[in-house]
């Protein structure tokens, strides 16, 4: 045992209860739901949302956002590259336990590049994850400015600002993309059950 595991760790994956366990006994499949987009894009005003409609119709979910993860388990982490990869590495992990759980995983970060959201998808199972670009324009999010960071960008007062200081790459094929200057936010939703239900309902 020990020539085969350097490390001395020994998973018990294969004992525990599995996901079919889960999903049958919660009566839904599981399902990570990825949101990425510039920050006042929408993302978590559509999740929370989003969450509601599914919780009518009986569907266990967890939300998963920036800055909830960032005040707890990601509260050493700034937003240098290798930060914002291991922000994301770590909420990938937490998201594949949710899914392992037979839960409704929903995630609303930034993640601002194809890199960052094909390791989560690596992570947590390409058949399990559905991305969903918040596409909303800059100067749309610039306007909003509901947390006051893009004056503060703009400024100089924040280093690294997706979108002012810092890169946002658009994803490649995401399978949904939202406008919300566009549309309303039950406008959104009601796209988004379009394309969930189908997976999520046994
Ligand atoms: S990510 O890029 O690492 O995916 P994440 O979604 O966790 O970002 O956090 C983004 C939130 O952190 C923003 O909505 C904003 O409130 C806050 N924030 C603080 N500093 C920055 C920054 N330099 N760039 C982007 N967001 C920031």
């Amino acid at each position: 045992m020990e020539i085969l595991n350097e490390n001395n760790i020994y998973p018990i994956f294969d004992r525990m209860m599995g996901r079919s366990d889960k999903e049958s006994l919660l009566k839904q499949r599981s399902l990570m739901i990825w949101f990425t987009g510039l920050s006042g894009s929408g993302k978590s005003t559509i999740a929370i949302a989003l969450e509601r409609e599914l919780h009518k119709r009986g569907l266990l979910c967890r939300i998963l956002d920036g800055d909830n993860i960032r005040s707890g388990i990601n509260n050493n982490l700034g937003f240098s590259e290798a930060d914002r990869v291991e922000n994301i590495r770590r909420i990938a992990e937490v998201c594949k336990l949710f899914i392992d759980t037979g839960v409704i995983a929903i995630a609303a970060f930034i993640s601002p590049n194809n890199d960052l959201r094909e390791m989560a998808a690596s992570i947590i199972g390409k058949e399990n994850f559905m991305e969903v670009f918040v596409n909303t324009p800059l100067e749309v999010c610039e306007q909003r400015d509901v947390k006051g960071l893009y004056a503060k960008a703009r400024k100089g007062e924040i280093k690294n600002f997706t979108g002012i200081s810092a890169p946002f790459e658009a994803p490649a094929h995401p399978d949904l993309t939202l406008d919300t200057s566009k549309l309303t936010i039950e406008e959104s939703v009601d796209v988004l059950l379009e394309k969930i239900l189908p997976r999520v309902l046994l």
